[in-house]
């Protein structure tokens, strides 16, 4: 165990003298990552523990495009993933990778800096806890577990050790989400008080998995690590035992995003739901009502997840006393001023670069003067979001991208983490507490501030 964390400090020492003597190495900067490719001696050496869905996206198009990581073992209980990982990197990149089945012997003969798990929610704390203690860095998919005693232990050891545990809620290094908790939220305070915040992420039915016969599933092996079905090879997140169901999977990533924008926790959840759609043991529909006290004020949180339908799609939407905004992922973001806020106050935001398409009010206007006898609530005037003027620091990557990098550069100690363990735990605090709701069939929870503590 010592001798795994000397050789990080020694590695991380060089990097360091390194940068001091001049000898070469170069400092990948966001804007011009490729320029110069970086030495393989400079690079955090990783390994990949599940080669599934998310793994093949770390493995394939997250870490190619980041200069200091140097992707060195691929590691997966399915014999065929791992191989395939294996073989398509050497075939795709030149470079060959070594593939495991045990992440114990994984860890015992790689010269290992950090490990990125992509494994189901259930073994993210084993494997992230071994690692830790075993001197080697972590960034580890969301949710942290499924359970909230494994979340805190997962944030504990990360205090306890000084290893980096990065949580994948890759929205945290999104320049967009960034760029409008920095400059619009915390420096403009653009929207006055933030009251609401309404969430959806609906997906249907085609996100079940049905087995894959070029898997080659040999169960009786993969009983050893948990899996006691085919099915649950597949569909894990609907087994509590494994994962955490829609609201760990898709919620926990939307309702972060609350709790960051407001700058609290809830005090209380109420949440519903029922497995109708899917049948299995966790809810594929929920709804759920979060009750904040803020440093501005008190602000209520509405999410929904639904199973059998894309259709409202996926968003946050926040409501504040002057303006309000829709952010995603994707396109469609937009930024609203409640009209009656004079366009004047807004003209300085447009002025510094961060908002750009001011809309008119002319077309409502003859509308509401119109003789229908309709009359409409006065309408909020539209801005988009501009690109990211005047932030301190722009990833301009993909955002699973840019959260791994940001993790990348932090164990090469260029960055600081964006999420670490103990920040995610406490939005994992309220998802477990939402989850205990559903189960409760319907009910009230009260949570402690103290709870949120790791
Ligand atoms: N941040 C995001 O946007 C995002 C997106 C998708 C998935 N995820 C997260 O990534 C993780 C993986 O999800 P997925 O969709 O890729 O699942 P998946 O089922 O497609 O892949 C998981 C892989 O882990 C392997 N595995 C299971 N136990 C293992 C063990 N003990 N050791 C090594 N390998 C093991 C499985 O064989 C499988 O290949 C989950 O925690 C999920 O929540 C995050």
């Amino acid at each position: 165990m010592s001798t795994d964390i000397k050789k990080s400090e020694t590695r991380r020492d060089f990097i360091k003298k390194s940068a001091l003597m001049g000898t070469g190495l170069v400092l990948a900067k966001p804007f011009n990552i490729t320029a110069k490719p970086l030495l393989v001696a400079d690079k955090v050496n990783v390994a990949v523990v599940g080669c599934g869905g998310r793994g093949r996206g770390v493995i394939f198009s997250n870490i190619p495009k980041i200069p200091g990581a140097n992707l060195v073992a691929v590691c997966d209980v399915i014999e065929s993933r791992r191989e395939k990982a294996k073989n398509e990197f050497k075939k795709k990149f030149g470079v060959g990778v070594n593939s495991y089945e045990d992440f114990d012997e994984m860890l015992d003969k790689e010269k290992l800096d950090a490990v990125v798990l992509t494994t189901p929610d259930f073994w993210h704390m084993p494997h992230s806890v071994n690692a830790m203690e075993r001197g080697l860095h972590v960034y580890c998919e969301k949710a942290m577990s499924n359970n909230i005693k494994d979340a805190k232990k997962m944030a504990q050891v990360m205090k306890k050790t000084g290893k980096l545990l990065q949580i994948g809620r890759q929205r945290r290094s999104n320049d967009r989400y960034r760029f409008t908790y920095q400059k619009l939220l915390q420096q403009e305070k653009m929207f006055g008080r933030l009251t609401h915040a309404i969430g959806q992420w609906n997906r249907s039915q085609i996100w079940t998995q049905q087995p894959r016969k070029e898997d080659n599933i040999n169960l009786s092996r993969l009983q050893k690590y948990g899996f006691e079905t085919v099915d649950q090879v597949y569909n894990w997140r609907n087994y509590k035992k494994l994962g955490g169901g829609v609201v760990s999977d898709l919620g926990s990533h939307q309702i972060d995003i609350f709790n960051w924008f407001f700058d609290a926790f809830p005090h209380t959840v109420y949440a519903t739901g029922n497995n109708s759609y899917f049948g299995f043991e966790q809810a594929d529909t929920m709804a759920t009502i979060l009750e904040y006290d803020t440093p501005s004020g008190k602000a209520i949180g509405i999410y929904e997840n639904i199973s059998n339908s894309r259709a409202i799609g996926v968003y946050e939407r926040f409501i504040g006393d002057d303006g309000a905004f829709i952010i995603t992922e994707g396109k469609g973001n937009k930024i609203y001023r409640e009209s009656r806020v004079p366009a004047e106050k807004w003209q300085k935001y447009i002025d510094k670069g961060y908002l750009s398409n001011m809309g008119d009010l002319m077309a409502y206007k003859s509308k509401e003067q119109g003789d229908s006898g309709i009359k409409e609530t006065a309408p909020q005037v539209s801005y988009d979001i501009k690109d990211m003027a005047d932030m301190d620091k722009v990833y301009n990557m993909a955002s699973h991208t840019a959260h791994l990098y940001n993790f990348i550069e932090s164990v090469r100690e260029n960055e600081t983490l964006n999420y670490d363990a103990e920040e995610s735990y406490k939005s994992e605090v309220c998802i477990y507490k939402i989850h205990e709701a559903i189960n409760g069939g319907g009910a009230k929870i009260k949570i402690k501030a103290s709870e949120y503590e790791v």
